[in-house]
């Protein structure tokens, strides 16, 4: 991005930044943040920056919420740890809560601290439970860094190359992006086609019976903000009952409001096995979960995984408030309402113009989609656009395996007007980078 002033007072930071964190770590925007309220993030020098990337869809409800704040300062001088030593009650509390939240009949909870680990942590389960080793995921995933993870994603190849060896059992098949395949515009056929992999999958490579899980996301994050097609999780949900298969479904981008439903699979009429959630669960403190039923979970004999960490007091807490916040502000609602205002203002802003592929998404989930002249991903008009809004103080991110997809994650709290500042920002990028 956008290099810094010399007299900036971010500068100093960013120095010691370059000598002492590890430069694996890349970050998008070149500024230091010093404080942020509500859907704004504020710089080493004062000046504010309108975000729409809420930290990857965790400041679901903005930034330091009022409540959060209130819950997590009390939590702090009351309990902060006690790990597996004791029961405590902001687990038990949270754990009645996200079973009363979630969908179907999931009522098992285990708490973590990352969305990688909750996904490492289901995936355990179910082998365990099933006694099967394989898990069937798909291409454009993306469900984390640790080493198990990152063999289960295939969103890009800078999150799996150098990696090698990583851990086997994992088969991956296409994952139905409608857009980038060769049935454009017919999604029943990309979902067939999808299914049809799954079928030769089980004929040429392994039994049904050896496998544990199929892992989904409902909309692909990292691989693109692409929406599953309704008939896919549905086909997927069948399939999965046929064979013994457990459905775990990711919501660890997806969930707590983010796609106008609290949680994306809603959408579809599914009821998962195993629900992931993690970023938004908690305004921004460090909590992840999966969800499953009782009847599954009581397989899993006390003591075969844990964790320090996972599911302390603060950041449970922390999650009470926040979904508290959801719920008594309407944010569900907000989410779905918003979002598809702001999906229409763009398909309008440019319905004439070819090199925005599709505008798509679920709630305040957006994904807009940049091709190059020829119709190819264009990797280089998403980094302009980028580029160009954080010059005019929005923060957005790209995603997709070529980076060729904007994609716009407000706070679901951000009022009319802040959405109106960002779009209009966005939608004058857009027309500057695509000449
Ligand atoms: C769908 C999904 N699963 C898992 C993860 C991993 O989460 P974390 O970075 O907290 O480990 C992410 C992170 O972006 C994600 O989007």
């Amino acid at each position: 991005m956008v290099t810094v002033k010399a007299t900036d007072k971010n500068l100093e930071y960013l120095k010691l930044d370059e000598a002492h964190v590890n430069p694996v770590l890349s970050r998008s925007a070149k500024i230091v943040a010093e404080k942020a309220k509500g859907s704004y993030i504020y710089d080493m020098n004062g000046d504010a920056y309108l975000d729409f990337t809420t930290g990857i869809a965790v400041n679901n409800v903005g930034h330091c919420h009022p409540k959060v704040v209130e819950a997590v300062q009390a939590q702090v001088a009351e309990l902060m740890h006690t790990s597996v030593v004791t029961h405590h009650k902001r687990y038990i509390e949270l754990s009645k809560k996200l079973a009363e939240i979630s969908p179907g009949r999931l009522d098992s909870v285990f708490l973590a601290n990352s969305g990688a680990e909750c996904v490492e942590g289901a995936v355990k389960m179910a082998r365990y439970v099933t006694g099967r080793p394989c898990i069937i995921n798909f291409r454009g995933s993306f469900h984390g860094r640790t080493i198990f993870t990152t063999a289960l994603t295939t969103s890009k190849l800078v999150y799996r190359e150098k990696y090698e060896p990583l851990p086997g059992s994992i088969h991956t098949v296409p994952f139905p992006y409608v857009y980038r395949s060769h049935h454009r515009g017919n999604p029943e056929a990309c979902v067939d086609e999808t299914m049809h992999q799954i079928d030769m999958l089980f004929k040429q490579i392994v039994h049904p019976e050896q496998v544990a899980a199929f892992l989904v996301e409902p909309v692909q994050g990292e691989g693109g903000y692409v929406p599953a097609p309704v008939s896919f999780l549905k086909k997927l949900r069948e399939l999965a009952d046929k064979h013994g298969i457990l459905l775990i479904v990711d919501e660890v981008q997806t969930g707590f409001g983010r796609t106008g439903k609290m949680f994306c699979i809603e959408h579809y009429g599914v009821e998962p096995d195993v629900m992931l959630m993690a970023k938004g669960i908690a305004g921004g403190m460090p909590l992840s979960a999966f969800i499953t039923r009782k009847e599954i979970s009581q397989k899993w004999q006390p003591g075969r995984h844990g964790s320090t960490f996972g599911g302390n007091p603060v950041s449970c807490a922390a999650a009470l408030a926040t979904i508290d916040v959801i719920e008594n502000e309407k944010l569900v609602e907000r989410s779905a309402k918003a979002g598809h205002e702001m999906m229409e203002h763009l398909r309008k802003a440019f319905a004439n113009n070819p090199q925005v592929g599709e505008v798509r998404g679920l709630g305040m989930m957006i994904g807009v989609e940049l091709n190059e002249k020829d119709g190819s991903p264009s990797h280089d008009i998403a980094e302009a656009v980028a580029n160009k809004c954080f010059q005019n103080k929005l923060l957005v991110l790209t995603c997709g395996s070529h980076g060729h997809v904007l994609r716009l994650i407000p706070p679901l709290t951000a009022s009319d007007e802040e959405i109106k500042k960002g779009l209009d920002i966005l939608v004058n990028a857009i027309n500057d980078s695509c000449k």
